[in-house]
C-alpha cells in the first residue's frame, strides 16, 4: 500500500561505488528557448537512464544531476535550496581551491564505461545547443579501490542509514527534502614528486597505511594529515560526507588525476574540510597532499530529489 505522504526519492547518491564514471560540467547558453529546452530535459533524465540501463541490468547505471547557484535562479527561480551558493574559494594563491564556471553537473556511474558513455551521449544530445560542456572526465576503478596516488580511497565513507543521514536534506528545508549538495574538484597530481617520497612519508601525509589501509595511531598521525584535517565535528559529533572519487588520467600526456566528488546535507562540512585542507587547522597547518596535488576546477551544485527534478520541468524560467 502506498503511504499518503512518501518522502521524496533522492537521486542515486547513496549507491555503492562503481567501476566507471563520467563527470560532466556544462554551462548554460543564454536565451529563453534554450532555457526551456533544459527545463524539458529535466523530465527526460530518468527515462533516458532507464532506457540505456535496461540494456545491461547488471551494469548498475545511474545518473545524478545537479545545478549551480546562478543556474538555479535562471532556470527555476524561487523557491531555491536554502544553502545553495557559488563555490567558495579557500587558501593562498599558491595553493588555491579554485572556483571555475559550471551550471549543470552530471555524475554518471556504471560497472561498464560503455553504459556511462552511451548515457552521456544521449543526455548531451537531448540538451543540444542549450549548453556548452566545459569539463568532461572519464574515471576508472584503479585496482582495489585505490586513488591514483596508490592509497585506498573511500574507506571512511558512511554507509546505509548513516549515508542518507549525512547526505540527504530533510526537514531543515522541506521544499528541498530528498536533495543533496555536491562539491566537485578536479585534481592533477605531480606523481614524480609523490613517488619520490618514502612510503612512510606518504602514509604520514594521508594518515593511513598504504598497503593495508589502516588508520595511523593518533600518537604518530600528524595533525596535518589528510585524514586528520578532513575529520570534523559539530556539537561534539563527527560530521561525515559521502565521497565517490575516481582516478583518471592520460599517461602519455603525463596527466594523473583524482576527480573529487563529495555529497553532504549542507555545504558546511564540505567547505569546512576544504578550509582545513587549503588554509590549515590552525592556519598554516595545511594538507601536505596539496604540495603534490593542484585543484584545477571547483564547483558547488544542488542535486534535487528525483521527484523534484521531474517537477522542475514545469517551472517558468
Ligand atoms: C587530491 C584529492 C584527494 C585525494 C587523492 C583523496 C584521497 C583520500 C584518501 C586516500 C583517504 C583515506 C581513505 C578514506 O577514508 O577514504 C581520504 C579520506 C578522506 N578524504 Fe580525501 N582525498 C582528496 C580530496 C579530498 C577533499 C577535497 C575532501 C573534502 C572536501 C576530502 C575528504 C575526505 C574525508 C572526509 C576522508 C575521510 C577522513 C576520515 O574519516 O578518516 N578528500 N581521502
Amino acid at each position: 500500500m502506498p503511504t499518503d505522504n512518501p518522502s521524496p526519492e533522492p537521486q542515486s547518491i547513496c549507491k555503492p561505488i562503481t567501476s566507471s564514471a563520467i563527470f560532466i560540467v556544462a554551462t548554460l547558453v543564454p536565451g529563453i528557448e534554450r532555457t526551456s529546452q533544459v527545463l524539458a530535459w529535466c523530465a527526460d533524465i530518468a527515462a533516458l537512464t532507464r532506457s540505456v540501463g535496461k540494456r545491461v541490468p547488471a551494469g548498475n547505471l545511474s545518473c545524478v544531476c545537479g545545478f549551480g547557484s546562478e543556474a538555479w535562479d535562471t532556470l527555476f527561480g524561487a523557491p531555491r535550496p536554502a544553502s545553495l551558493h557559488g563555490f567558495r574559494e579557500f587558501g593562498p594563491e599558491s595553493r588555491l581551491a579554485v572556483a571555475t564556471p559550471g551550471d549543470i553537473l552530471l555524475h554518471i556511474r556504471a560497472e561498464q564505461m560503455d553504459l556511462c558513455f552511451e548515457l552521456a551521449t544521449q543526455l548531451l544530445a537531448a540538451l543540444g545547443e542549450a549548453v556548452v560542456v566545459v569539463d568532461e572526465v572519464q574515471g576508472f576503478r584503479y585496482f582495489d579501490m585505490r586513488s591514483i596516488i596508490g592509497f585506498v580511497d573511500g574507506t571512511e565513507n558512511p554507509v546505509d542509514r548513516k549515508a542518507i543521514e549525512f547526505t540527504i536534506v530533510g526537514n531543515e528545508d522541506p521544499a528541498f527534502a530528498g536533495g543533496s549538495y555536491v562539491l566537485v574538484q578536479k585534481y592533477l597530481h605531480n606523481m614524480t614528486a609523490w613517488n619520490a617520497l618514502s612510503v612512510e612519508g606518504q602514509e604520514r601525509i594521508i594518515g593511513r597505511t598504504k598497503l593495508s589501509d589502516i588508520e595511523l595511531d593518533d600518537s604518530v598521525k600528524p595533525t596535518s594529515s589528510h585524514s586528520a584535517l578532513t575529520t570534523i565535528t559539530k556539537d561534539g559529533q563527527e560530521v561525515k560526507i559521502l565521497r565517490d572519487n575516481m582516478p583518471f588520467g592520460r599517461p602519455g600526456a603525463g596527466e594523473f588525476g583524482t576527480y573529487f566528488i563529495g555529497f553532504a546535507r549542507s555545504p558546511d562540512p564540505l567547505e569546512q574540510m576544504l578550509e582545513n585542507m587549503f588554509v590549515g587547522r590552525p592556519a598554516g597547518n595545511y594538507d601536505r597532499l596539496l604540495d603534490f596535488s593542484t585543484a584545477v576546477t571547483g564547483g558547488l551544485f544542488f542535486a534535487p530529489s528525483s521527484d523534484l527534478l521531474e517537477e522542475l520541468a514545469d517551472r517558468q524560467p
